[in-house]
């Protein structure tokens, strides 16, 4: 072990989401709702929808190639994979152990993290101690989900909220005072009841009634989740901000998880901060769940919207519940070479988009 702490930094990211777009006018069709409704509530206009044979291991993959060719790390000097995720390909084997094989990271550990749509952020902690302390070199962090696979598409208070993507990190040591300075991980418990997927483990394996009762699918109370919501971001956001001395003024990029634009919008003026330092991506994804910040760090940075040196705050909250936030100093110069795929129409896809949810 070294005797003092390391820094841990991004030295690469990449982002993935499948070519099938469903629009809000595509839902208007499917349940009683309204392309205006949706954009008033929400800030969303389409998202992503993954093919019947891609799972969320599939989505993974397709980012983390495209991380560590941008970081110019080959799969086998990977130390360990972490995937955050809550719509796993199966239950066991854990997706990392998946996407650690097809990537052939042979000298890797992988696990799963399991943080609702805070994965990333926990992801990403644990990643960086990892470095941080020595115990590893190279890391792989992503988010992926899939959450369209578990939606109940005749339930217009979830159905319209989510999209299916995957976005990664490579994570390395980086030069003092660089990579991620302060986190903040958080939970409550006693709010699981508000945001859950009933059936399938050991509390209600599955049964014919369970499939009928439609408990195999996502089950939220949203006017709850909004407030707790509007609550943390912005508190959460503050906390990794003091934790590191760093003012609020002093932030180049806000990441936020991006669920609703209501929810983005109170967080920033909790902060201080005008929209124009706020990355926004959800009006053509929805909520892609633990690979909402990932996407979005990866759009902001092929933007342009995060310069080398800047001050960036990532924020989220889910399921759990759990809330989390991350301030991360980017490095004064990118490195590697520049993988340029965006995630969304690139050359960076998997085949075969064509059937309904
Ligand atoms: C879900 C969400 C968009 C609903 O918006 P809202 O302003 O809270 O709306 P409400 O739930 O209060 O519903 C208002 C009305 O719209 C209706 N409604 C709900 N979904 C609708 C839809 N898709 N289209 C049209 N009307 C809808 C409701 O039935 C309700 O009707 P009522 O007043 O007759 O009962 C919002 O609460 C939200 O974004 N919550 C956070 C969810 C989230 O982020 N979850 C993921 C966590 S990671």
């Amino acid at each position: 072990m070294p005797e003092t702490l390391r820094y841990a930094g991004i030295v690469g990211v990449g982002a993935y989401a499948p070519q099938r777009v469903l629009t809000n006018e595509d839902l208007e069709r499917m349940v009683e709702t309204s392309n205006e409704w949706i954009v008033e509530r929400t800030g969303i206009r389409e998202r992503r929808i993954a093919a019947p044979e891609q799972a969320s291991s599939d989505l993974a993959l397709a980012a983390a190639r495209e991380a560590l060719a941008q970081a110019g790390v080959a799969p086998e000097d990977l130390d360990l994979v972490i995937v955050a995720t809550n719509s796993p390909d199966m239950f066991f084997p854990a997706t990392a152990c998946l996407v650690q094989d097809a990537l052939g990271a042979r000298r890797a550990g992988a696990f799963d993290v399991s943080a609702g749509c805070t994965g990333f952020i926990y992801a990403l902690s644990i990643g960086s101690q990892f470095i941080m302390t020595g115990a590893a070199e190279k890391v792989l962090v992503a988010g992926a989900d899939s959450l369209s696979k578990m939606v109940n598409w005749e339930d217009r208070g979830t159905c319209i909220l989510f999209g299916d993507a995957a976005g990664a990190v490579v994570l390395e040591p980086v030069p003092e005072g660089y990579g991620v300075l302060s986190f903040s991980l958080r939970a409550d418990g006693s709010g699981g009841p508000l945001l859950t997927l009933p059936a399938g483990g050991s509390r209600l394996p599955a049964s014919h009634e369970t499939v009928d009762r439609r408990l195999h699918t996502i089950h939220m109370q949203g006017r709850e989740i909004f407030k707790f919501a509007v609550r943390v971001m912005g508190e959460v956001a503050l906390e990794v901000l003091r934790k590191a001395g760093v003012g609020p003024d002093r932030v180049g990029c806000l990441i936020p998880h991006q669920a609703n634009l209501r929810i983005i919008e109170a967080a920033a003026k909790r902060l201080g901060l005008g929209m124009d330092r706020v990355f926004v991506n959800l009006d053509r994804y929805g909520n892609t769940s633990a690979a909402s910040i990932p996407v979005a760090l990866k759009e902001a940075l092929d933007g342009g919207y995060i310069r080398p040196g800047d001050y960036v705050v990532m924020v989220a909250f889910g399921t759990g519940l759990t809330w989390g936030g991350a301030l991360v100093r980017w490095l004064p110069e990118a490195r590697g070479r520049a993988a340029g795929v965006a995630p969304a129409g690139g050359q960076n896809e998997l085949p075969g988009q064509d059937s309904p949810p």
